[in-house]
């Protein structure tokens, strides 16, 4: 996948966190819907997704699949810990990603890299912190493999991402992947079993998972009324985005995609 491809997939989506003021790429997590802001939505995710997973002054982090930043540097001020690593596929993304976080004392620090190669030492991460970025790999053995690479032994993989048991139906999306736009955007989804699996094949134990499809759905539901309040004018540049939205929220209410939060330990 190129650069320029998946630049094009993620231009509306840049387009939008810039209207709407936030920081995340994710869909956010809603425990109730109506109650919170769609960034305090995001927020939610990313912490469901830690869990009680330990962070101390010692631990070193890496996220994976960063986007523009906004979970790791959440992370980075709630827990305060040796070092946060952002990495992410896209230079324009890491770029602002860097920005958002400069003025800061103590933050955060983003490379550009592949999930596929992670450019990071063996054993030299504690927890490896992935939200929502998976579904965009080709071969996610390589990844989960390059998890297992960098843990130390005895550290924690998070793990989010949208999956489906439905997968003939999400078969032609595989002619999408190879459209060079905004459509095509590299989507390789796998199953909750392919990822239970997946674990145990790269010495991985699974700690906990959970099923967020609704609340995940819910949290959609927020975003796509916030929108909906928008001036018209504002939305341009995403409008298209919108629709793709809230088809998405349809898929996860119907069940036929699902959303995974997995914890697991590398033995
Ligand atoms: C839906 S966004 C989620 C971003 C972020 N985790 C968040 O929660 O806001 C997925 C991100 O994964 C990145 N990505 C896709 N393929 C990648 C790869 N092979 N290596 C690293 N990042 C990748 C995309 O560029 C995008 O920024």
């Amino acid at each position: 996948m190129s650069q320029r491809t998946m630049e094009a997939h993620y231009r509306p989506n840049w387009n939008l966190t810039q209207a709407a003021g936030l920081i995340g790429y994710n869909c956010g997590y809603a425990e109730s819907p109506g109650c919170e802001p769609f960034g305090e939505h995001q927020r939610a995710l990313v912490f469901r997704l830690l869990g009680d997973t330990h962070i101390g002054p010692d631990t070193t982090i890496l996220d994976v699949g960063c986007g523009i930043g906004g979970p790791t540097g959440w992370i980075h001020e709630r827990y305060n810990p040796r070092r946060v690593i952002g990495l992410e596929y896209l230079a324009s993304s890491t770029c602002a990603a860097e920005d958002r976080w400069r003025d800061k004392d103590a933050r955060p620090f983003f490379i550009q890299g592949d999930a596929h190669h992670l450019p990071v030492a063996d054993e030299s991460v504690d927890v490896v912190f992935n939200l929502e970025s998976a579904l965009h790999y080709a071969d996610k053995n390589a990844f989960l493999a390059e998890c297992r690479r960098v843990l130390k032994p005895g550290g924690t993989l998070c793990l989010g991402d949208i999956t489906t048991n439905k997968k003939l139906l999400f078969a032609p999306i595989a002619w999408l992947n190879l459209l060079p736009s905004q459509f095509n955007s590299n989507i390789h989804l796998w199953s909750c079993d392919d990822y239970l699996a997946a674990f145990g094949r790269h010495g991985l134990t699974l700690l906990r998972s959970e099923r967020a499809a609704q609340p995940v759905a819910d949290s959609l539901a927020d975003g796509l009324e916030e929108i909906k309040q928008m001036d018209r004018a504002a939305t341009r540049g995403f409008r298209g985005r919108i629709l793709f939205l809230d088809f998405l929220k349809s898929l996860f209410r119907s069940g036929k995609l699902a959303y995974d939060l997995f914890t697991a330990r590398r033995k």
